[in-house]
């Protein structure tokens, strides 16, 4: 591709995972790293888009030449995207999110109580973001979900993104192959994407860097076909 076929795009990028507090001092997260949403942004940046990273608890490095919006809560990350996917050509959603929240935050921290053996904690759900962004009008930006899944069967594993794109509204659907020894926090992934037509339009793996790169040719050659 052309070193600089992003130039003058708009490319938003949730990366990391996000955290919904109990108390002060806890709370609910899971073990995504950033880094397969870092590289994007990077990539992207490298590539000449003017890209907005919206960072969830990132455990790496931001890269530079973007703009950085950090975020902690789904609802954070909700309102971050909302008001930068607006003028963006591409909105790439690698960031995982919570599907729910404690229904009540402590403002103190929680204690156990004596002799207690047994506790619960009320989870009420959280916004699915990228189902709302893809069922709202969205001409012009080319919306792109991830789908982590622990499925081992590749092609269960493909008919489970097939299904998620369609459900969520995206254009393409990035299936990260976490279950074939890559994944979370690890430095190299294995990702299928799947187009519009429900075929895998892109198939690449090795190092998170390449891995971006293989994504944005697949949003380029998108971007390509809408123009038509
Ligand atoms: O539903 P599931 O979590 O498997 O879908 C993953 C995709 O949906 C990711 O792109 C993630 O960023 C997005 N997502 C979201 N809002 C949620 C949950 C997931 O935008 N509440």
């Amino acid at each position: 591709a052309d070193a600089r076929d992003f130039a003058g795009r708009r490319v938003v990028v949730t990366a990391g995972g996000t955290r919904e507090p109990l108390d002060p001092v806890r709370f609910l997260g899971n073990r995504s790293s950033g880094k397969q949403g870092v590289a994007i942004a990077e990539a992207a940046a490298a590539r000449g888009a003017e890209v907005t990273l919206i960072g969830a608890n990132l455990e790496v490095a931001s890269p530079g030449g973007c703009r950085v919006v950090p975020v902690s809560t789904a609802l954070e990350l909700q309102q971050a995207v909302t008001s930068a996917a607006g003028d963006a050509d591409v909105v790439v959603m690698a960031a995982a999110v919570a599907d729910f929240r404690p229904a009540d935050v402590s403002d103190v921290k929680i204690k156990k109580v004596d002799g207690q053996e047994h506790m619960s904690i009320e989870l009420v759900r959280n916004p699915d973001i990228l189902a709302g962004l893809g069922a709202a009008p969205h001409d012009g930006t080319v919306l792109v979900g991830f789908a982590a899944e622990t499925e081992s069967d590749p092609s269960r594993l493909l008919e489970l993104g097939r299904a998620k794109r369609r459900a969520k509204g995206a254009d393409l659907l990035v299936v990260n192959r976490v279950g074939w020894n890559h994944g979370f926090a690890a430095d190299e992934n294995a990702v299928s994407v799947i187009g519009a037509d429900d075929t895998v339009t892109a198939e690449a793996s090795g190092t998170k860097m390449s891995v971006a790169h293989a994504i944005l040719d697949a949003i380029a050659a998108r971007i390509a076909y809408g123009a038509e």
